[in-house]
């Protein structure tokens, strides 16, 4: 069956809408709310495409429980994935000023009020995991190991390490394997926990869940390759974040080590991974695939 675009983007907007209902219902703020929630709900609300709680949802779905079953860990984690956002625009590390169309946290709350922004949203979102054991059909032990997985996956030995080498390699020439690596801990390992958060909470078997967990590590690569393109081709208006970043700070991305075409013929292979790590499963692992190649052709 061939890719059918226009069937996809609206199935991906309408569960978007979902994550947004829900996520912004629980951040939900007004003109006497305390800055800290004014702040957190800005940086939470401003635009996103919400990949990641998608994601903890079709792992779920994968395993034949719906999206009410792990809406809270959805939620949770796309509030790691804006904290990380906020942290990683601010003066001392991209020094952006422009995400998801808007001006970023700390131009319009200041820095300190930024980084505060970013701990409270992580500190949230593990209260929402842990909610999430109340929700009738999932056990506790699956809610211990999800908060295991999503710790493992956002500290030292994922993102935060990530975010971490990404600012100590720049300006350095590191090679291929290096780049590789730093794109799984920064990206890859939010996205893979998202996957198999959703796919544990539902009770997933243990092949089932390598092979999701195959699928995730090459989406993650294939979508930070198209970030770091997109930093270089992208339109500004769409993309909503500054293009030319990367090369500001010197970041080596897979563009500024292989060129476009490189990168581009990259992304494709890490698709095409991701494609055949579901060949286990059938059609109801369709929109997963369409996700993957959805990163070829994004815009923002
Ligand atoms: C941007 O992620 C940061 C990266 C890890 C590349 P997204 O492109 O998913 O950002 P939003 O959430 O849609 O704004
Ligand atoms: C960000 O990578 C990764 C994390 C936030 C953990 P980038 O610095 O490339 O993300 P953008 O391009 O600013 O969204
Ligand atoms: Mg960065
Ligand atoms: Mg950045
Ligand atoms: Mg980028």
């Amino acid at each position: 069956m061939g890719f059918d675009k226009t069937g996809f983007l609206k199935e991906l907007q309408k569960r978007k809408e979902e994550i947004d209902r829900h996520l912004l219902g629980s951040l939900s703020v007004d003109s006497d709310s305390p800055l800290i929630h004014q702040a957190m709900h800005y940086a939470v609300s401003n635009g996103g495409k919400r990949l990641r709680p998608i994601l903890v949802v079709e792992g779920a779905h994968l395993a034949g429980r719906p999206a009410e079953a792990v809406m809270l860990t959805a939620c949770a984690i796309e509030m790691i994935h804006c904290y990380s956002l906020v942290h990683d625009d601010l003066p001392s590390m991209d020094n952006d000023d422009l995400r998801r169309g808007k001006p970023t946290c700390h131009i319009v709350y200041g820095e300190a009020n930024a980084i505060l922004t970013g701990d409270a949203l992580l500190s949230r979102a593990f209260e929402l995991i842990a909610a999430n054991a109340g929700v009738s059909g999932v056990t506790p032990d699956a809610v211990v190991a999800v908060i295991e997985e999503v710790a493992a996956a956002i500290g030292s030995t994922g993102m935060v390490g990530g975010q971490v080498l990404d600012l100590q390699w720049q300006g350095q020439q590191i090679g291929p394997a290096e780049l590789e690596h730093l794109h799984l801990l920064k990206t890859g390992a939010l996205f893979r926990a998202a996957l198999r958060s959703g796919a544990i909470l539902a009770g997933m078997k243990a092949q089932a869940l390598e092979d999701l967990t195959d699928y995730a590590r090459h989406f993650g690569l294939a979508f930070q390759i198209t970030d770091d393109i997109l930093d270089v081709c992208g339109d500004e208006g769409v993309v909503g974040k500054p293009i030319g970043s990367d090369e500001r700070n010197q970041k080596i991305t897979y563009v500024s080590l292989f060129g476009l075409e490189g990168a581009v013929e990259l992304a494709r292979q890490s698709v095409d991974k991701c494609i055949a790590s579901l060949r286990s499963f059938g059609e109801e692992a369709d929109f997963l695939r369409d996700l993957a190649r959805f990163t070829l052709f994004r815009q923002s």
